[in-house]
């Protein structure tokens, strides 16, 4: 299994070695048994935090499959990503109530704001953008959710703000800012 970590050229650090070497002893620990992709990838995701292509290919190479199967079980599965992170996930809802009450004017605002695309990771590492379907605040739409934290009635006047608390603030006063967001 050190040989399938040593064989990798994308490995440049210490840290990363030491990563893909943690995942030659998952492979190691599940190979020949039933459904040993599906839990290589799960344990490989937690130690990576996300599947990139050289982790797939890696993975495809000790368990002696085609990359192409391994691909297909990431982009099928949605708990699998292949995109890296950011430090905290912006969830925008695109559901009806939030939709006809200008959900969609809040994804246009996050793009501008962020300069990130639906499903993409901010250059500084700080946001993951993604769009959810409802997320039980239906009645004070449009919202968003932060990490756990939900706003309701958000406008694109107060995304900045509510960024903000996340962007300059370890631990944001998430429960005053939801307030907040109530208010409109
Ligand atoms: S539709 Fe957005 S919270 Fe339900």
């Amino acid at each position: 299994m050190q040989k399938q970590a040593e064989a990798c050229c994308c490995q440049n650090s210490e840290e990363e070695r030491a990563l893909y070497e943690a995942v030659a002893k998952i492979i190691e620990k599940y190979k020949g048994t039933d459904g040993a992709l599906i839990m290589v990838l799960h344990e490989a995701q937690e130690v990576f935090g996300y599947l990139p292509m050289e982790l797939q290919k890696f993975i495809a190479d000790g368990m002696d499959i085609p990359i192409a199967e391994v691909s297909g079980v990431v982009s099928f599965y949605s708990f699998f990503t292949p995109n890296k992170r950011g430090k905290h996930t912006i969830r925008v809802c695109q559901g009806t109530a939030c939709y006809v009450r200008g959900g969609k004017k809040l994804v246009d605002a996050i793009h501008e704001n962020l300069h990130v695309e639906t499903n993409g990771t901010t250059e500084d590492g700080q946001f993951t953008f993604e769009i959810a379907r409802c997320i039980g605040a239906c009645g004070l739409a449009p919202a968003v959710m932060i990490d756990d934290d939900v706003y309701k009635q958000v406008t694109p006047q107060k995304l900045p703000g509510i960024l903000a608390l996340y962007r300059d603030a370890e631990e944001p006063e998430a429960e005053e800012a939801a307030e907040g967001g109530d208010e409109a």
